[in-house]
């Protein structure tokens, strides 16, 4: 079962208060792991209780969502 599907704007990571939603938006801007979606959204980085559950996203991201190359924003900082 495909629980972000169902609820997008549910909550992943209490800590951070991150949503499902908000890490499929850094996968389509380019995210590739569950590190890169750690680093955007700060998901993960407190009691890791939720790594396993970004994990799955981020498989089924990978596994399903077709690739939209307009979505890709730069995440680098400018200089
Ligand atoms: S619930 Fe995500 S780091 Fe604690």
């Amino acid at each position: 079962m495909n629980k972000m599907a169902n609820n997008p704007g549910r909550l992943v990571c209490l800590c951070n208060h991150v949503t499902a939603q908000e890490i499929v938006n850094v996968l389509k801007a380019g995210a590739f792991t569950v590190y890169d979606v750690q680093q955007f959204t700060s998901a993960g980085t407190g009691c890791s209780r939720c790594v396993r559950e970004i994990e799955a996203i981020v498989q089924h991201y990978h596994s399903t969502a077709k690739k939209d190359p307009q979505l890709r924003i730069n995440f680098e900082s400018e200089s």
